[in-house]
């Protein structure tokens, strides 16, 4: 059944297999969305059904996540249940040397940065096309309240005629004919940056928009990106330790996971 996966699905396998090792039981669990992340929510719900990881907790990022982890046989948790996290496990849709990321393609930003602030460890997991040498290729998404729209749209993109960006349009994500929804009832605008050079400035003037929730600019919060190569090769990289290891995975043809592929 892996033969069966296009090589970038094997990347990101690899990169939740591996993940998934760094979670012991008796751990509060941050659950990701997203391909990969699906992936690693795959692979914890059947070390739990193996047995191994019997009494982890799960806090998920979004709707989906929380359905997929339920149907897996994860304890699904708030997380005000959990109060904090051991770890949290998530994609990204960029990272770079220093391991900040761009969040929010699935548009579950908001709860995911939120989860990832209030872990001991946040893991990225990624294939290797997620890695830049600076982050704004990806739109950036930033989470906005419903109400004027527009406006704050508008001030964003006057905003960053200031800012060190290449681009500068934001869109409105959509869904179909409607507006993108998240799950805390905001919209989503991808601002179209082309190449970012402070991400950390650009992060702090955009939440101090009044009608910006948060943006999809992850700073100094990863500690550990797993890279997950079509091969079955795996990158650690540690930025507290310094330390990257490299491994190797075999793909399991009998493994039940690829028989149930949701998405
Ligand atoms: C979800 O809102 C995002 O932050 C995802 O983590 C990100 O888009 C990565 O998704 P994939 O693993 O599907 O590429």
């Amino acid at each position: 059944m892996a033969g069966e996966l296009s090589p970038i699905d094997k990347a990101k396998y690899v990169a939740a297999r591996r993940a998934a090792d760094l979670v012991e039981d008796g751990m509060r669990v941050g659950l990701g969305t997203g391909s990969t992340a699906a992936w690693l929510v795959r692979c914890l719900g059947e070390m739990v059904r193996e047995g191994g990881l019997r009494s982890i907790r799960g806090v998920p990022t979004s709707h989906r996540t929380a359905e997929l982890a339920r149907s897996v046989g994860i304890n699904v948790v708030s997380l005000d249940e959990a109060k904090w996290l051991d770890i949290t496990i998530d994609g990204a849709d960029e990272f770079d040397a220093d391991m900040n990321l761009t969040k929010g393609g699935g548009g579950a930003l908001l709860i995911e940065k939120i989860v990832a602030t209030a872990s001991d460890q946040m893991v990225v997991i990624a294939d290797a096309g997620k890695e830049v040498e600076s982050l704004g290729a990806f739109p950036l998404p930033v989470e906005v309240i419903p109400f004027g729209w527009r406006t704050t749209q508008a001030l964003i993109e006057e905003t960053l005629i200031s800012m060190d960006v290449l681009g500068r349009t934001a869109t409105l994500r959509m869904n179909g004919e409607a507006p993108f929804v998240t799950d805390e009832g905001n919209h989503i605008l991808d601002l179209h940056l082309a190449r970012i050079g402070n991400p950390r400035q650009l992060a702090m003037v955009l939440n101090q928009m009044p009608g910006v929730v948060e943006n999809g600019l992850f700073i100094d919060i990863c500690d550990t990106v797993v890279i997950g190569y079509g091969d079955g090769r795996v990158e650690v990289r540690d930025i507290n330790q310094g330390t990257v290891e490299h491994d190797r995975l075999d793909f399991e043809d009998t493994d039940n996971l690829f028989t149930d592929l949701a998405e």
